[in-house]
């Protein structure tokens, strides 16, 4: 028996940068040229995208293909639509030396990220995220897929960008209610990681709803700041990671359950709530935070109510089957205080009794919380 070693080259290449500005859209494709010189560049976007001014505003007299996927949404984020980007991209007679551009929210950078992870083993991808669940988070970080018909992300792959750009004014166009739900994941890094940013967010609420270009910046900066800190420490989610999902255990399940009708900030926001509902349970504490939380969502006038038609039954499922679970079991993340995610014996996410969770599943259906 032999054995030979394979030795993949630890490299840098996967280092990118974000930039983070206002209304310099028409500055990025010659900055892409810049980093990828003699790519042909291929735009995916969507519906909700294509109607307004900012891919005029990033492509401006350039020749670039754009795809556009309709109908915009979580609806679309499935394996037929890969299919139909990779058959134009086919068509296109695209070669390696593509490189994707995805301009748009969550689901646009998931499937943009998809289709460079495996159109002929891996092309280029530049996330230009627009909306605040995007900017905030999915854009970094790499994690890229689409839907199942039963869960989410269950196609998927990591795919590093070469670049992120952020433009905070891309969100001046935004509906209100994507806006505000998008801002949820802003709250969920500031609850993990940064408890002056929360103080920062419940103090400036005024202006960053009122789309104030400073304070998006500002908290633009931090969510990429401290997304970076986390995937750079555990860029495939072998433990740290795992902090970015907090309230998305539960939050999932109820998104999935709802067959994608509640927005995704939306679910998180009522997951955040059961996870701080577990920790009391727990006696972490968080009385008053729980509190404090509840008025922060009806600010952003998010419904905490799970919707009716959603079963216990149908959560239980759903999170027996997380990716994460162990034994069909998930494990949950959770806060010791507001900044400070619990780290126990080296690991972030824990195992919470049945029972516990069964009864924090009766508290959100019986919307007395
Ligand atoms: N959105 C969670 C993560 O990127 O890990």
């Amino acid at each position: 028996m032999q054995k030979l070693k394979v030795k993949i080259p630890a490299s840098l290449a996967d280092n990118y940068t974000v930039t983070v500005g206002s209304d310099f859209l028409s500055q990025i494709i010659q900055q892409v040229k810049k980093l990828l010189p003699g790519k042909e560049l291929f735009v995916i976007t969507d519906s909700n995208v294509a109607k307004t001014k900012h891919l005029k505003g990033l492509i401006g007299k350039e020749k670039i293909s754009v795809y556009v996927i309709n109908p915009a949404g979580e609806k679309s984020k499935n394996i037929n639509t890969i299919i139909k980007i990779i058959d134009t991209m086919e068509k296109n007679a695209l070669g390696r030396d593509t490189a994707v551009i995805a301009v748009g929210g969550g689901t646009v950078g998931d499937m943009a990220g998809f289709v460079g992870a495996i159109f002929k083993r891996g092309i280029d991808v530049i996330q230009i995220p627009t909306t605040t669940v995007a900017q905030a988070d999915s854009s970094i970080g790499g994690k890229t897929g689409v839907d199942s018909k039963i869960s989410k992300n269950a196609f998927g792959a990591f795919k590093n960008p070469k670049a992120v750009f952020v433009d905070v004014c891309t969100l001046k166009t935004l509906d209100e209610k994507q806006f505000n739900a998008g801002l949820v994941e802003s709250i969920k890094h500031a609850l993990i990681a940064d408890a002056a940013y929360y103080k920062f967010i419940c103090g400036n609420l005024n202006d960053i709803l009122a789309r104030k270009t400073k304070a998006l910046e500002y908290i633009a900066v931090k969510n990429c700041r401290i997304k970076a800190d986390v995937v750079e420490a555990d860029p495939y989610e072998k433990n740290k990671r795992r902090i970015l999902n907090y309230g998305h255990t539960i939050g999932h399940a109820i998104e999935s359950a709802s067959n994608y009708k509640i927005l995704h900030g939306q679910a998180v926001a009522i997951g955040i709530i059961a996870a701080n509902i577990i920790e009391q349970k727990l006696g972490l504490g968080g009385e008053k935070r729980i509190e404090e939380l509840k008025e922060l969502f009806r600010n952003l006038d998010i419904d905490l109510n799970v919707p009716k038609s959603i079963t216990k039954k149908k959560i239980l499922d759903i999170i027996s089957r997380d990716k994460k679970a162990v034994q069909k079991w998930p494990r949950f993340v959770l806060i010791e205080k507001t900044g400070k995610v619990l780290c126990r014996d080296g690991e972030y996410a824990h195992k919470v009794e049945r029972k516990v969770v069964e009864e924090v599943i009766d508290i959100l259906l019986s919307q007395k919380y």
